[in-house]
C-alpha cells in the first residue's frame, strides 16, 4: 500500500485541507471499483442487502461528492451527511485537528453542508451504477431554526425518497442544544413527528452520543422501541477528554479516533443490555481494525462504521477490515457475520 510513502505529504497541510484534497482524489480516481464479494460478509438489515459489514461513517462526504466511490474503497455501506434543510457554514476554521499521538481527530465542524435541495440535485443525478451498496442519509437541524424538529421533518421528507436509510442525528456536539433532543420528553416528540414525515417502510435509524448517564439509556432504548425506530447508531463524538498526549487536546469539539474506541464499545454493550437485544445496533467509534470490528460485532453490532481510522491507515483501510473478518469468522467457525453478532452478550 502506497499510504505510507504519502501520508508525510498529506499531514503537511492543515486537516480540513487534506480532507478536501482527498475528496478531489476520490472524484479523480477508483474508475474501476473493487466489489466485494465474500459471501461471509454479507448481511441483511433492517430490509436492505449489505454486501459488507463496515461502513464509511458520516462526516466525511458530508454533501454527497463522493458516495458513489465508497464501495470501490471496500465499504459495505455509506452514510452522508448530516444534512440540514439550509446550506450553513458552521463553524469558523480551524475547526477540524488531527492529534497524531493519540491516533485521533477533533473536530467543531457545526454542521456546515450545502442544505438539502444541493444534496437532493446531486444524489439525483448521480449515476445508478454508482449506487452498489446500500445510501445512509444522515439529518440534522440548522444551528438557528426556530423549531428544530421540524427541520428533522422537512429534510425526512425531502430526503428519504433518495435513501436505502436515514438516521437522525441529535448526537452532535457541535450545534449548541441538539444533544437536548436525546432527553425523554424531547426525544418522543421528535420521534413522533420525524417517523410521521418518513415514506412508510423506510429504515430510520437513530445516532446517540457515547456521553450518556444509565438512566438516559434505558429512556433511549424505550422510545426506540415504542416508535418503531429501526436501529440506533453507537456513537458520535465524544466531549470527554481522556487522557491524551498531543498539543492539540485542549480544542473544543468531538473526539473520534483510537481513544474512542473503548467508550464506544462500553456504550454498545450497555444498549445491549438495556434493550435485551430488541434494538438492532450499528457501532461506530475509534474502529481501526478487522479485531476492533470483530469485537464490536460480537458484542451486538449488526453493522460498523469507521471515519477516524482513515487518516492514520489510509482509504484502503476497510478492504483489510473486510479480509480480518473473513479470516476472524473462519478462526471461529462462523458462516456469516450474522452468526457472529452478540455472542459475547448470550
Ligand atoms: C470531521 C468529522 C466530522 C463529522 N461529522 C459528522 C456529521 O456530520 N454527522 C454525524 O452523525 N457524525 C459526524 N461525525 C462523527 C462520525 O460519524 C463518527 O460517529 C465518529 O467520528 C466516531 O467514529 P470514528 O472514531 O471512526 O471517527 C464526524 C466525525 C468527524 C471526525
Amino acid at each position: 500500500m502506497l499510504y505510507p510513502l504519502f501520508k508525510p505529504l498529506i499531514f503537511a497541510f492543515d486537516a480540513e485541507s487534506a480532507h478536501g484534497l482527498s475528496l478531489a482524489a476520490l472524484r479523480a480516481l477508483l474508475r474501476r471499483p473493487h466489489i466485494l464479494q465474500s459471501p461471509e460478509l454479507r448481511t441483511e438489515f433492517a430490509g436492505l442487502h449489505f454486501p459488507g459489514p463496515v461502513g464509511l461513517a458520516p462526516g466525511y462526504d458530508k454533501n454527497a461528492e463522493i458516495f458513489t466511490k465508497a464501495h470501490g474503497l471496500g465499504f459495505g455501506f455509506v452514510e452522508i451527511g448530516t444534512v440540514t434543510p439550509l446550506p450553513q457554514a458552521g463553524n469558523p476554521r480551524p475547526r477540524l485537528f488531527r492529534l497524531v499521538e493519540d491516533r485521533a481527530v477533533i473536530n467543531r465542524m457545526g454542521f456546515n453542508n450545502d442544505g438539502m435541495e444541493a444534496v437532493a440535485r446531486r444524489i439525483a443525478m448521480a449515476d445508478s451504477a454508482g449506487r452498489a451498496v446500500p445510501l445512509g442519509i444522515n439529518i440534522g437541524a440548522n444551528k438557528d431554526s426556530a423549531d428544530r424538529i421540524a427541520d428533522y421533518e422537512k429534510a425526512m421528507a425531502r430526503l428519504a425518497p433518495l435513501a436505502d436509510y436515514v438516521t437522525i442525528n441529535i448526537s452532535s456536539p457541535n450545534t449548541p442544544g441538539l444533544r437536548a433532543l436525546q432527553h425523554k420528553g424531547a426525544l418522543d416528540d421528535l420521534l413522533v413527528r420525524v417517523k410521521a414525515a418518513a415514506p412508510l417502510g423506510k429504515p430510520v435509524f437513530l445516532k446517540v452520543a457515547p456521553d450518556l448517564e444509565p438512566a438516559d439509556i434505558d429512556d433511549i432504548v424505550a422510545s426506540v422501541i415504542e416508535h418503531r425506530i429501526d436501529a440506533l447508531i453507537i456513537s458520535n463524538t465524544t466531549v470527554l477528554r481522556p487522557t491524551l498526549r498531543s498539543h492539540h487536546a485542549g480544542e473544543a469539539g468531538g473526539l473520534s479516533g483510537a481513544p474512542l474506541r473503548d467508550l464506544a464499545q462500553q456504550r454498545l454493550i450497555d444498549f445491549r443490555k438495556a434493550s435485551g437485544g430488541e434494538v438492532s445496533l450499528i457501532g461506530v467509534g475509534g474502529i481501526a481494525s478487522a479485531e476492533d470490528a470483530y469485537a464490536r460485532i460480537r458484542a451486538g453490532a449488526s453493522l460498523v462504521q469507521l471515519y477516524s481510522a482513515l487518516v492514520y491507515e489510509g482509504p484502503y483501510l476497510a478492504r483489510r477490515i473486510n479480509a480480518g473478518l473473513v479470516a476472524l469468522l473462519q478462526r471461529d467457525g462462523f458462516a456469516s457475520i450474522g452468526e457472529a453478532v452478540g455472542v459475547d452478550c448470550k
